[in-house]
């Protein structure tokens, strides 16, 4: 469920004209919904209303620093794996004990960081990271607060590239190994374990994953109670899928994922966490491009916009698809042909919708490419030397340009040419 809708013939998001919007911004350009943002924030947490947990936003999906305050002020936690996600996130004002920290590769530096701010967990993922994150809390006198992140070798049947649970994905500690680093953990110097986490993919569609994982979690829980750690929270992660097709790929509800949850885990007296990004963000964004040309091929028709693979890398680099739409609803009715929605980059990959039917686009007609409001503008280049989009937040009828178009000098202005040249 979004907010993108037909409204006197012009696609709006809310109550803004996109044709408007596009004339005053200029196109392309990211435009984020905050009724949609907030709604899958409420439905995902009232699945747990009468549960204790905390839902941490996975700031990686849309780092957006209004998207942030909008979900921070309706309560939302963070989960961050940077020490620039988690300025942000603090710069959004949302406050340091709502926040984890994730990831395999912090630096001590980024530790050191989160530990003067007082953030609420690390997610560890290796031994050698919880040796240094040991030295680095004792060097500070400070006590970091640790859930190990473990890897239980389950399939979640999701894209290769963003499955996280299985023994070959590089992340979080193997199963059979963590008891055993619990024991560790409690005898170093400046950490206190006292939480499970565990995130095995993303997009997933399929509740069976989830309910293999959370009995090994459920195992592992039982484990560390016997070897008498006190253990607050459990951290399920994120991964519920969202549909990029339309009707056609319903992911289960996040009332099916919370029983789940709450089967494996309600009666463990522990906090519930989670890591949602894609759910929340995905569908409440859109990007917003307009037709350059379109060329007859010997073969195919090209339909070529002014976005870009370095605007919206995620059909090359998943083979995703996003739905397109027109925002002149007249184009809807008319018949559809066979085009390759495609950008300037020069790059036989650069393509937003490869063999897509589509009502006849013609030059300087506008499209919204769907469901691109997580891992859209986060995962944007300047490849080409092309300005980064805008982004832009719609609320009723309000809108503000969340993060302007920089100028070209923005861009190269921070190049520098050494003296012998
Ligand atoms: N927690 C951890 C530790 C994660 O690694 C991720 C995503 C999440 C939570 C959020 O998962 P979500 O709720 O969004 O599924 N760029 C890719 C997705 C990469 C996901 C990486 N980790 C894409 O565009 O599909």
């Amino acid at each position: 469920m979004h907010h993108f809708a037909y409204k006197g013939g012009v696609l709006h998001a809310e109550d803004v004209s996109l044709d408007a919007l596009a004339s005053d911004v200029g196109t392309p350009f990211y435009c984020y919904s905050t009724a949609t943002l907030e709604r899958h924030y409420r439905v995902f947490s009232e699945a747990f209303s009468g549960a204790d947990a905390l839902v941490c936003y996975s700031i990686k999906a849309n780092s957006n620093i209004a998207v942030l305050r909008t979900l921070g002020q309706l309560g939302s936690g963070m989960d961050v794996v940077s020490e620039g996600e988690l300025r942000r996130a603090l710069t959004a004002g949302v406050p340091a004990e709502r926040i984890v920290f994730s990831g395999v590769g912090k630096t001590r530096e980024e530790m050191a960081f989160a530990l003067s701010e007082g953030i609420y967990a690390f997610n560890v993922e290796s031994e050698p990271e919880l040796t240094a994150l040991s030295e680095v809390a004792a060097g500070l006198g400070a006590t970091a607060r640790v859930a190990i992140r473990v890897n239980p070798d389950i399939d979640p049947k999701t894209h290769r590239k963003i499955s996280t649970g299985k023994a070959e994905d590089k992340f979080g500690v193997p199963y059979e190994r963590a008891r055993d680093l619990y024991r560790e953990a409690a005898g170093l110097q400046g950490i206190a374990p006292c939480g499970i986490h565990m995130h095995i993919g993303s997009q997933i569609t399929d509740l069976k994953p989830f309910n293999d994982a959370f009995a090994l979690l459920r195992e592992l829980a039982g484990q560390l109670k016997d070897d008498g750690v006190s253990l607050e929270f459990i951290n399920f992660g994120g991964g519920l899928g969202v549909p990029y097709r339309g009707t056609n790929d319903v992911p289960p509800h996040p009332d099916e994922y919370a029983n789940v949850v709450l089967d494996a885990a309600s009666d463990l007296g522990c906090r519930l966490m989670f890591e949602p990004g894609r759910m929340i963000a995905a569908n409440a964004g859109i990007l917003v491009s307009r037709v350059l040309y379109v060329k007859e091929g010997t073969d195919k028709s090209f339909t070529i916009v002014d976005a870009a693979m370095n605007d919206l890398i995620r059909p090359t680099l998943y083979e995703a698809y996003h739905d397109i739409w027109p925002v002149d609803e007249a184009l809807r009715a008319a018949a559809q042909r066979k085009t390759d929605v495609v950008g300037p980059v020069c790059e036989t990959g650069d393509y937003l919708a490869p063999d897509r039917d589509l009502p006849p686009f013609a030059p300087g007609d506008l499209m919204a490419i769907m469901t691109a409001g997580a891992y859209g503008a986060v995962q944007s280049s300047t490849y080409n030397t092309r300005l980064l989009v805008p982004e832009v937040l719609v609320k009723g009828s309000d809108y503000a340009v969340v993060r302007p178009r920089p100028d070209y000098d923005d861009l190269i202005g921070r190049e520098k040419i050494p003296d012998w040249l």
